[in-house]
């Protein structure tokens, strides 16, 4: 876990806008992803190609993921999105993001394509990640092998708008609740996804909430995911960033506390604490299930960059 790459925000950038482009390098977003699909319409998309490939190879993005999202499979662009923005900026992309995937043979297909890509124009085979949205009944149901179906794979994202049209669903509000209806109707399609990625053991990422002036709003829809464990969430305006950075970490006493976890499981197992398989940490008992579970909560705060403001003192004898 420790070597997770965050991904508490992911910023939105509709690649048939320049301006917002050179504006999203300097935004403290986790991570971008460079749109072609629908933020771009479809006179747009060409133009749209040739921005983003001129962005990516310009630099300037820090250490930020650098994503592409192109066209489904259904459409007549994708083999040209990846074409073009792989063949153009491949060294300087992180993974390609694939909307509305509805089974396994999608990713599979896009894995066959950048393999060739990535031969083709002698970058390492494997260098570009996939990141698969699950947005349709169907991708739902087909998720865990979705999950498996690629080594490439490095996220499995919700994507509420589509879904919600693929289903029927009645809302208001694109990603948030229905007021007359009494329970979560996204529980169980969260639920769904984060399974499946963690069976993967990739992560799992919250799509869009389209009320961008309603900070409030937002936080409530976030903190749910983030809740099940979810790992960031999609940001489609700046002032939601600061808000996805915040949620999707741990707060500093939940990441102080699991540092001590570790140290003091360590210790507690170690010739010189006895080599017990549990041990009190202040009034808490805690084992090899704490030490996991403290793990996950470590490798979250240490990819979002938070450091340590205690320190483990063993008890004396
Ligand atoms: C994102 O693509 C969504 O459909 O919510
Ligand atoms: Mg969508």
């Amino acid at each position: 876990m420790a070597e997770l790459r965050s991904r508490r925000s992911n910023l939105a950038v509709p690649g048939s806008n320049p301006r917002f482009l050179e504006k999203a390098k300097g935004l403290p977003a986790d991570q971008v992803f460079l749109d072609l699909e629908d933020a771009c319409a479809p006179l747009a998309k060409p133009g749209a190609r040739k921005n983003i490939v001129a962005a990516l190879n310009e630099g300037g993005w820090g250490e930020k993921i650098r994503t592409v999202r192109v066209n489904d499979w259904t459409t007549e662009w994708t083999f040209q999105d990846v074409i073009e923005v792989v063949g153009g900026a491949g060294a300087n992309l992180d993974c390609i993001m694939l909307p509305k995937v509805v089974d396994a043979g999608q990713v599979q297909a896009l894995d066959m394509l950048l393999t060739q890509i990535e031969k083709a124009n002698g970058f390492e085979v494997g260098k570009i990640g996939i990141e698969a949205q699950i947005e349709t009944a169907q991708g739902l149901i087909n998720v865990n092998q979705i999950a498996f179906a690629s080594p490439r794979i490095e996220t499995i994202i919700y994507g509420p708008a589509d879904f919600m049209a693929s289903i029927n669903m009645k809302s208001l509000v694109v990603g948030a609740l229905h007021p007359d209806y009494p329970g979560d109707p996204f529980h169980y399609i969260l639920m769904q996804i984060l399974m499946a990625a963690r069976a993967r053991g990739v992560q799992a990422i919250d799509g869009p909430f389209l009320q961008v002036r309603d900070v409030p709003a937002f936080e409530e829809v976030a903190k749910r995911s983030a809740m099940l464990g979810f790992d960031g969430k999609w940001v489609l305006h700046p002032g939601q960033i600061d808000a996805a950075n915040e949620i999707y970490a741990p707060s500093q006493e939940d990441y102080d506390h699991a540092e001590l976890i570790l140290d003091a499981y360590d210790w507690a197992t170690s010739e010189a604490g006895g080599k017990k398989g549990s041990a009190m940490l202040g009034d808490e008992m805690i084992d090899e299930a704490s030490r996991k579970m403290a793990l996950v909560i470590a490798g979250k705060g240490r990819a979002a960059g938070l450091s340590r403001t205690s320190s483990f003192t063993p008890p004396e004898e």
